[in-house]
């Protein structure tokens, strides 16, 4: 099992302090930046682009920059994010016209990989591709703005998925995005998942460093 991920979704974050609320989280913990990407086309929001990304690596911030990519199309924003410093790049597979060109370029950039799939969005349309991934992510709310309850149906589809994955003996993670806090993270661990995406319940914290070791915490207390 690979170690747990917590990564806190910068959408959450006060835009006005963007660099010292990254580094903030960092600081506090977090293992990985979640940067949301949204065209207002794609999804009914407008968010932040790759000129945001290379402002924070110049800012100094070293760790993991996760872009999750809810534009369409996908193949120009991703050169300019690798271009830009990110980590990972995932994109919804029906924003792409030809997924698996999309999925190469990223890894041709020197980035890695990943299909995010949304809350009724079911693995098969996606399974060709698994081999070819980095990351696989699964919605917990429907895309486009932060804040939103998880939607419980999801348990059940990381567990599947889950299985499915590891049926295949495939080494990738496994992210799930959306409603996520302190009083769930333990459930969608003890799901499958192993990367956690938290906007609104670390953000909306006084002290990131209390509220990412109590993720931490009951982090600990999950085996897979
Ligand atoms: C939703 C985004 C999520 C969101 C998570 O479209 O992809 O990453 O910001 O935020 P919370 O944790 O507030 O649900
Ligand atoms: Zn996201």
């Amino acid at each position: 099992m690979k170690e747990f991920m917590i990564a806190p979704s910068i959408l959450a974050a006060d835009f006005a302090n963007l660099g010292k609320e990254t580094e903030s989280v960092i600081e506090a913990g977090a293992d990985m930046i979640h940067f949301d990407v949204m065209d207002n086309q794609f999804v009914p929001n407008l968010s932040i682009g790759p000129m945001v990304c290379k402002s924070l690596r110049q800012y100094g911030i070293n760790a993991p920059i996760d872009v999750h990519l809810m534009v369409q199309p996908v193949d120009s924003l991703i050169r300019m994010f690798a271009e830009a410093g990110a980590t990972y790049i995932t994109f919804h597979p029906e924003a792409s016209a030809n997924v698996e060109k999309s999925l190469r370029l990223i890894r041709d950039l020197g980035c890695k990989n990943g299909l995010v799939l949304n809350p009724d969005t079911s693995i098969t349309s996606i399974d060709s591709a698994l081999e070819k991934i980095d990351m696989l992510v699964l919605m917990s709310v429907y895309p486009g703005f932060g804040g939103q309850s998880f939607i419980d149906s999801t348990y059940e589809k990381i567990k599947n998925v889950r299985a499915h994955i590891d049926s295949k003996n495939i080494d990738i993670r496994l992210e799930v995005d959306g409603g996520i806090t302190e009083l769930n993270v333990a459930d969608v661990a003890s799901s499958g998942a192993d990367t956690f995406v938290a906007g609104s319940a670390i953000f909306s914290k006084a002290d990131y460093k209390i509220i990412i070791d109590e993720f931490r915490k009951k982090l600990n207390n999950v085996s897979i």
